[in-house]
Formats: C-alpha cells, sequence, structure tokens
C-alpha cells in the first residue's frame, strides 16, 4: 500500500515542489512553538497531518534536514517537551540509531522529520540543539523557501 505521510516523502521531492496548503479549517489546526537556538520561541499554526520539519521550513526556523525526511541525517534534531514525547509514537530503530550519532543528544531528543503533528501535539514545544552536525552530505544545505 502506498504510504503518502509527509515523513516519508520521496526524498527527490524537494519541498520547491511540494505544495503547502494552510489548515482549512479550525480542527484541522495544531499550534507548536518552535525554541531557536537564542532561546527565542516561535509560535507557529501547523495543521494535523504536516510534517516537524517542513513546517519549520514553512516559517523560516533554521531546522536544516538535510536528508530531505529520508532518514538517514541528524540535522533535523529536536528537544520534545517533556509532556508531549509520550504523544509521539516511538522512534524506530534506524531514529534511535541516528541519535546515538548526534551530538547533544538528551533523553527528550527526536528527529523532527519523524514527527507528524496530531490535535494531541496542541502545545507542543520543539526546541533546537545547540548545533547539529551533517555528516550525510557535506556541506549541502538545502535552501529555505
Ligand atoms: S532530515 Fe535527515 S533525518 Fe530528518
Amino acid at each position: 500500500m502506498e504510504d503518502t505521510s509527509f515523513a516519508k516523502v520521496d526524498p527527490a521531492l524537494k519541498h520547491g515542489e511540494y505544495e503547502w496548503q494552510d489548515p482549512k479549517s479550525e480542527d484541522e489546526v495544531v499550534n507548536i512553538v518552535y525554541v531557536t537556538k537564542d532561546g527565542k520561541k516561535h509560535p507557529v499554526k501547523g495543521k494535523v497531518g504536516d510534517n516537524a520539519l517542513y513546517l519549520a521550513h514553512r516559517y523560516g526556523i533554521e531546522m536544516e534536514g538535510a536528508c530531505e525526511a529520508s532518514l538517514a541525517c541528524t540535522t533535523c534534531h529536536v528537544y520534545v517537551n517533556d509532556k508531549f514525547l509520550d504523544q509521539l509514537p516511538p522512534s524506530e530503530e534506524k531514529e534511535d540509531d541516528l541519535l546515538d550519532m548526534a551530538p547533544f543528544l538528551k533523553e527528550n531528543s527526536r528527529l523532527g522529520c519523524q514527527i507528524t503533528l496530531t490535535k494531541d501535539l496542541e502545545g507542543m514545544e520543539l526546541q533546537l540543539p545547540k548545533a547539529t552536525r551533517n555528516f550525510y552530505v557535506d556541506g549541502h544545505k538545502p535552501t529555505p523557501h
């Protein structure tokens, strides 16, 4: 069966080609907050089904995402505030293996591109680590859109 979730989006699909849709109704809205390295909070209005990496890019948040959500880097590393950590589906072994290589790993570390918004995540805070390491594509930085 074809999996159409954004987390498994074809890595060849650049997000420039990816058509963004704003929430159609309040029922779909999921408000979350990104906390950038400087400690600033950036509240954003996402929607059910949004991928936390692409949502960050949409709002100009510096979450790198070098492998374009193909689960092959750690540049989308985020800390999830404890209250919401249990609301997320458990990480797959591959995500855990990658996180083991991420600098500044914490108990509440996850990969942003593997987080899909649901109503239960309303109010979640995703904090960016001090630094990420890109061992996937040296020097490649996707241009923000
Ligand atoms: S963008 Fe590479 S694992 Fe998330």
